[in-house]
């Protein structure tokens, strides 16, 4: 098995953030299944006056989709590679996003939030400790706040677990051998394997206290592979706890505050 977890992974997106992009524009429906997955928060008035939190922003494809499914809320987006959010900051922005150099397991004791809603695109099947980091986001949203979750978790069905192991032997793992990267694409591989099954992680979202757990597949070739879930949550006060986080703005490098 070859799962990267905490600092591996983080070094890794940082080698691979220089063709994240470029790959995953390969990828048919990507970016359409992000906006999709975004607009299932449902979030009222184009998110004038939310806050609302991407985890796991990586290069930004999600924290877009994010901004196009409301285009008046403020947005804080966090990642744990240094070299992803570099690419983030890169691209232009409007003022009420920002980018904070903190992983998933450190928001809720950095003193962010309250969030009005929580998007994580393909994260959870990466952290540690999956349950730890859905107490936190119980903790960093609003009383009735929105969380949604965009990750490959496979239906259970043997023909998708096949098509997932084909696509990766065929095209993930030798592609991202290209790129330099195969540690983090056998990574991507292996991860999906192990993770929680779609009706699995719904279990899993009403264990930690989500209320009102809906699943909806992604179309195209991903449908059976990855999986929206959408939750309430926050029925407990947001985090008080005092600020530590790193603005990516003081990453090394060329990154620069929008
Ligand atoms: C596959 S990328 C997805 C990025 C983005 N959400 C998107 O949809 O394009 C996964 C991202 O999660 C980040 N990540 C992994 N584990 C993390 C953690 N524990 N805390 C914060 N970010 C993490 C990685 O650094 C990487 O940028």
């Amino acid at each position: 098995m070859s799962l990267l977890r905490d600092h591996d992974l983080a070094r890794a997106f940082d080698h691979a953030s220089h063709s994240y992009d470029r790959l995953t524009s390969l990828n048919p429906g990507h970016r359409t299944g992000l906006l999709r997955s975004a607009r299932r928060l449902r979030l009222p008035d184009d998110g004038a006056g939310l806050h609302l939190l991407d985890l796991g922003c990586g290069t930004g494809a999600s924290t877009r989709a994010l901004l196009r499914a409301a285009p008046r809320a403020r947005i804080t987006a966090v990642d744990a590679s240094a070299g992803m959010l570099r690419r983030a900051l890169a691209k232009p922005w409007p003022a009420r996003v920002r980018f904070l150099h903190l992983t998933a397991e450190e928001v809720a004791t950095a003193g962010e939030g309250p969030f009005d809603a929580v998007f994580a695109a393909y994260l959870f099947r990466n952290v540690t400790d999956p349950d730890a980091v859905l107490g936190s986001v119980r903790t960093l949203l609003r009383p009735g706040g929105r969380l949604t979750v965009h990750e490959y978790s496979l239906s259970g069905a043997r023909r998708h677990r096949a098509l997932w192991a084909a696509v990766c032997r065929g095209v993930v793992v030798p592609v991202g051998t290209l790129t330099g990267d195969r540690a983090l694409y056998r990574h991507l591989r292996h991860s999906v394997a192990v993770f929680d099954t779609a009706p699995s992680f719904a279990d899993r979202l009403a264990r930690a206290g989500f209320t009102g757990v809906r699943v909806a597949p992604v179309a195209g070739w991903q449908a059976g592979i990855v999986h929206t879930f959408v939750a309430r949550g926050g029925s407990t006060p947001a985090s008080t706890a005092p600020a530590t986080s790193t603005p990516a703005s003081s990453l090394p490098g060329r990154e620069h505050t929008q």
